[in-house]
């Protein structure tokens, strides 16, 4: 009798734990989206032999790594970086990039203290209200060339001025680094939600005075505003997830952000192309007139957006890998994460598909 209960409990332990949600989305020839059943602010990258992969969990940096861009399933998981208690980066981990600078390997993430909850005698000076005004930038570095192999330790919080500063990433143009996030115009502002651009000295260093710093980007068109065209005011309203993007034929440089409101059907990616020669000049970034990634409701795919670029392991094909919800009505928690491949236009600038599912090609050489 204790022999068949014991094996029943065992039965059902097995169970518990080999379950997870039907998911198969890659064979030989085709794969589906979503690549990965739940997660937001997708960063994947090509190195080596393999694909590395980490995104938002709001409690530490996860790093996984696949030999193949759109299956997931097996990955192997690897712990980068869990804040300590009671610092300013130890709650609320999102939009975890990492980028290979100087030989070394960078994360560099957003964090809050406390959860996002502002004492009332901070939130009161906001406008509308502003939860994330604490949050700000910090680097994590991993020495060494194999970043599964690195030894990661928490290296700096990056300098934003004692301001709101969200999905940070790096920008490299002739030589200098430079570090782009979401930002406000003001301490307390509370939306919009901008993109600026500070000059840095080392991966983990800012070198600009505040009076360097630029804003390159506001949402002014009736697609960065939420809900669509607002003409009121600005609450809700943002540029953020800024990601570098060159084309690999002609050099051009871009920055795709994410516009309008990342719990919102709403949200899209959008484009400014480096026309001049200095990125630290407004200027010089030419915005595009309309969103170049959006939602597609004849396939429900909605909420599109945050989005990281990556390439087909024959190195042939340009990939993005985003963020997507089906269901619009639930905000964040329905987040996926997807990719698909795209193109360039005759003018060099990128050329992504409609949103989707699939099934699709599976990337080429893979
Ligand atoms: C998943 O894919 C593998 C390899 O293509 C196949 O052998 C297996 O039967 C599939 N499983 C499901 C649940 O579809
Ligand atoms: C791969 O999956 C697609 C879509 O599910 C299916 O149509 C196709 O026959 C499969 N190919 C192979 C080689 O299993
Ligand atoms: C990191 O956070 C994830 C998501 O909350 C959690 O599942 C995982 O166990 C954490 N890893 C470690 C090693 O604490
Ligand atoms: C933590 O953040 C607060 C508010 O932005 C700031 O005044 C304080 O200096 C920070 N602490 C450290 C150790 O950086």
């Amino acid at each position: 009798m204790f022999k068949l209960l014991l094996i029943a409990a065992l039965a059902v332990v097995a169970i518990c734990q080999g379950y997870s949600p039907p998911h198969n989305s890659t064979n030989s020839t085709t794969f589906t989206n979503p690549i990965i059943n739940e997660g937001a602010d997708p960063w994947m990258f090509r190195h080596g032999d393999y694909y590395y992969l980490t995104y938002s969990n709001n409690v530490n940096v996860t790093l996984f790594r696949s030999k193949s861009l759109t299956d997931w399933d097996g990955a192997e998981s690897k712990l980068v970086f869990a804040p300590p208690p009671g610092m300013n980066y130890s709650t609320d981990l999102w939009a975890p990039e990492i980028h290979n600078l100087d030989d070394n390997w960078y994360v560099i993430f957003t964090a809050d203290p406390r959860n996002d909850s502002p004492p009332p005698e901070i939130e009161m000076w906001c406008d509308y209200n502003c939860p994330a005004v604490h949050h700000r930038m910090f680097v994590v570095e991993g020495k060494g060339s194999d970043p599964w192999e690195a030894e990661w330790e928490y290296k700096a919080e990056l300098d934003t001025y004692d301001q709101f500063a969200i999905d940070g990433t790096y920008f490299q143009h002739a030589d200098q680094l430079y570090h782009i996030y979401s930002c406000w115009h003001r301490k307390y502002d509370g939306w919009p939600a901008n993109l600026c651009i500070t000059k840095m000295e080392k991966p983990w260093m800012v070198s600009s005075p505040f009076s360097e710093r630029q804003i390159i980007s506001v949402p002014e068109y009736a697609w960065e505003k939420t809900p669509f065209g607002r003409a009121s005011n600005d609450r809700l309203s943002s540029n953020e997830g800024p990601q570098q993007l060159t084309n690999p034929t002609t050099g051009q440089q871009f920055l795709i952000y994410s516009a309008a409101r990342s719990d919102n059907r709403n949200y899209c990616l959008a484009q400014l192309e480096l026309v001049g020669d200095n990125p630290m000049n407004p200027g010089d970034w030419r915005k595009h007139p309309y969103p170049v990634f959006y939602q597609n409701p004849s396939e429900s795919a909605y909420g599109v957006g945050h989005a990281s670029f990556t390439t087909s392991p024959d190195d042939s094909e340009a990939w993005i890998v985003y963020h997507g919800m089906r269901d619009p009505t639930n905000g964040w928690g329905a987040r996926t994460i997807r990719a698909q491949k795209f193109g360039w236009n005759e003018d060099g600038t990128p050329n992504f598909p409609k949103p989707g599912y699939g099934p699709y090609e599976v990337p080429s050489g893979q």
